[in-house]
């Protein structure tokens, strides 16, 4: 048994998430000859910190996270604080050789994605980073299903995100609308996952023209250490000015020939989680939404010639419900139609990572996909300032 010493910064929602993923891998995949143990968790939140410590088990807490990195039993470190502290925390993580989990977005722009990949790089240590919608059972297999062939040559790919979570103009200025803490907004919180989705699902793209609003102004200040991005304040609240945009929308030309269009917003009314793709190719297609991440639906007319149907009666979209024979599933549960949900997303992130260290391969997603995903962002701001097409370009440079 392989066991690995487990230190998470940053109790918040991400923070409770990583490490209840880390518990929930041991029995899990209990036979896996891989074990995790909780060894330190920090928040700058004493409260938190302490909290955090005995519901979830860890050994020791701290309020100064420079003590997680330098713990002698820590083998990994879940970096889940706001994005505004990921460059300094990963870089310490990397010059004390210990393999390291970053939630997304990586960098608050493509510089720091590039200085944070580059600083793993040097100090070659194993990365994963919290692109976990990649993880869905339903969305392997439909990389599977793309990989075999059966879809023919893409032709179309669209993929969203939109989320209600700040659509009240009372939710807080929490670090996620303020630029200065958490860089772009919807293009880093939420397209961050849609433009991933779409290099796994599409392939590498070439070209991009987007724009952006932003829609609520104006925000009641938060309460440090309470609440999070999903709290409401007062109408009686101080407030202050959002910094970074609401919503984003993108025109896209993929390498391999298709085009599309990727959309992200944080403040629409209506959609709860709708992150979501619609993917075309020649021979078929392909469409799944997280708000159903169980099923997913897939035109392929010539798999209804095979077993004889007609296709004017049958012709349309087939919904396939998850079972244990998508992977994954089986790990959870035992029969079809049985739900995964999201914090087993995380348990097979976690899981991932552990095996891809103890195989000794770099990880994917790491931060190499990372850099690919801050490449795109990249172009996407480039198109922003100019009002023109602009290429994705490699992010090489050294730090
Ligand atoms: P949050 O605001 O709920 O939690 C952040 C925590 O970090 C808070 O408890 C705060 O007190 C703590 N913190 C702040 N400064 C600190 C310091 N100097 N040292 C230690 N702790 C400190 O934020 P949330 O939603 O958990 O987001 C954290 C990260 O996870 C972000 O990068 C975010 O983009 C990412 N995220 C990823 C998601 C995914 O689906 N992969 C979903 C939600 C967030």
């Amino acid at each position: 048994m392989r066991e690995f010493g487990i230190g998470v910064i940053g109790m918040g929602w991400m923070g409770e998430t990583h490490s209840r993923a880390f518990r929930a891998l041991n029995e899990r995949f209990h036979d896996s000859g891989l074990k995790a143990r909780l060894v330190m968790c920090a928040d700058v939140d004493a409260g938190r910190a302490e909290t955090a410590q005995a519901r979830f088990g860890f050994a020791s807490s701290t309020t100064h996270w420079e003590e997680v990195i330098r713990h002698p039993e820590v083998d990994i470190v879940t970096v889940a604080s706001p994005n505004f502290l990921h460059r300094e925390i990963v870089r310490a993580v990397a010059q004390a050789g210990r393999h390291v989990l970053c939630e997304k977005p990586v960098g608050r722009n493509a510089a720091e994605t590039m200085a944070i990949a580059q600083a793993a790089r040097r100090a070659g240590i194993n990365s994963c980073v919290g692109f976990n919608y990649r993880w869905v059972p339903m969305v392997q297999y439909a990389r599977q299903t793309r990989d075999s062939g059966a879809l023919g040559s893409l032709t179309h790919y669209r993929g969203r995100f939109f989320s209600s979570y700040g659509h009240n103009p009372l939710s807080q200025l929490s670090w996620r609308f303020e630029d200065d803490k958490s860089g772009f907004g919807t293009l880093g919180d939420l397209l961050s996952h849609v433009i991933d989705m779409a290099l796994f699902l599409a392939g590498p793209i070439d070209r991009v023209t987007g724009l952006r609003h932003t829609f609520i102004q104006e925000r009641p200040l938060p309460q440090p250490g309470v609440g999070t991005h999903f709290s409401l304040g007062r109408e009686e609240d101080p407030s202050g000015p959002v910094t970074n945009e609401d919503y984003v929308a993108v025109l896209v030309e993929w390498a391999a020939g298709g085009r599309g269009v990727l959309e992200g917003c944080r403040v629409m009314y209506g959609p709860k989680c709708d992150l979501a793709f619609d993917l075309h190719g020649t021979d078929g297609a392909l469409r799944w939404n997280f708000e159903r991440m169980n099923e997913l639906e897939v035109y392929h007319p010539s798999s209804k010639r095979e077993t004889g149907l007609k296709a004017d009666l049958h012709d349309g979209y087939a919904r396939l419900v998850a079972g244990p024979e998508h992977p994954g599933h089986g790990q959870f549960l035992p029969g079809g139609g049985m739900a995964l949900g999201y914090d087993d997303l995380k348990t097979l992130e976690a899981f991932r990572f552990l095996e891809s260290i103890d195989a000794n391969r770099p990880h994917a997603p790491g931060l190499e996909e990372a850099l690919r995903v801050a490449e795109v962002q990249d172009a996407i701001v480039r198109s922003w300032e100019t009002g023109q097409w602009a290429s994705v370009a490699p992010l090489t440079a050294a730090e």
